[in-house]
């Protein structure tokens, strides 16, 4: 998506936690870019301003497009991203928007549309792209947008033209996944009551759960050989949850990164709880 729409003439202004893919879009691309710290809605609105003011850095005047990128739900954190400020602030200088929805697609909006229909933003963000390998349970994965984007990425996005589609096998698995989700809303509020019972027992026992809006939930380590150890420890007494360390995550902000899914019980949730709780304390991570 991103090299095939942006080239030198254009700006992308990208959240600085931000996906890899989204960094290694960047990098495919042509056009200079600006990374605005995380969340941070006054940074985004400055660097747009300037964008407006200076135009382009080679002289060439007012950027052709200025495309603003964001994880919807960003990935090591479970926060979700506020679009409501994002498109404003974009709307204010005639800048598009794009939502990496990986995370929200199946978990936010009504039967997991995504964080486009979670905060109402409908026909203000110009593309949506997502996943079809996390809650959609699949693999490949979508992007939404006008009649026209979709016949340029037709003509000209490269991986779509030089390698090899999806299966038939995998694109019906695809759509049964998503009648699923439109046919079986209990599935939906299973996971959102999971992910509130999971959070809450991790928050009971002391762990430092960090901002998480989302069913990714990271149990904060700080220190990358204490998450290892962690994660072993976990694995040995039956909970597959994996450590999260640099340079995914800064040096010092290593982490467990747990997903409950609407398939686990209560009875799951309680023994993990339990088993996090003994951990926790061998590992002289909670006291008490
Ligand atoms: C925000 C985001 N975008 C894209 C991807 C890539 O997804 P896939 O592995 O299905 O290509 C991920 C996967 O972790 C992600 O978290």
């Amino acid at each position: 998506m991103i090299p095939t729409i942006t080239g030198e003439a254009d700006l992308i202004v990208s959240d600085s936690l931000n996906h890899a893919s989204i960094i290694d879009g960047m990098r495919l691309s042509k056009a200079p870019r600006v990374v605005y710290p995380h969340a941070d809605l006054g940074a985004l609105r400055e660097a747009l301003a300037a964008a407006r003011r200076d135009g382009r850095p080679d002289g060439g005047g007012a950027h052709r497009l200025i495309l603003v990128v964001t994880d919807g739900v960003f990935s090591m954190d479970g926060d979700i991203a506020p679009l409501p400020g994002i498109v404003a602030a974009a709307e204010e200088v005639g800048a598009a928007v794009m939502v990496d929805d990986a995370h929200a697609s199946g978990v936010l909006g009504a039967a997991g549309r995504g964080t486009v229909d979670h905060f109402d933003l409908h026909g203000r963000v110009a593309i949506q792209v997502g996943t079809l390998s996390k809650a959609v349970g699949v693999l490949g994965g979508y992007v939404a947008g006008s009649q026209d984007l979709h016949d340029l990425l037709v003509q000209r996005a490269r991986p779509f033209l030089f390698s090899t589609s999806a299966p038939p096998a995998v694109a019906a698995a695809c759509l049964e996944a998503i009648h699923v989700l439109e046919e079986e809303p209990a599935l939906h509020e299973r996971l959102w009551a999971n992910t509130r019972l999971f959070k809450a027992g991790l928050a009971r026992l002391g762990f430092d759960i960090g901002v998480s809006e989302t069913p990714i939930t990271p149990v904060m380590m700080g220190d990358s050989a204490l998450a290892g150890r962690f994660s072993d420890r976990l694995f040995d007494e039956g909970v597959f949850a994996q450590p999260i360390v640099f340079p995914t995550v800064a040096l010092d902000k290593a982490r467990i990164r747990t997903i409950v899914t609407a398939a686990h019980t209560e009875a799951h949730i309680d023994r993990a709880l339990a088993i996090f709780d003994r951990i926790g304390h061998e590992l002289g991570l909670i006291a008490g």
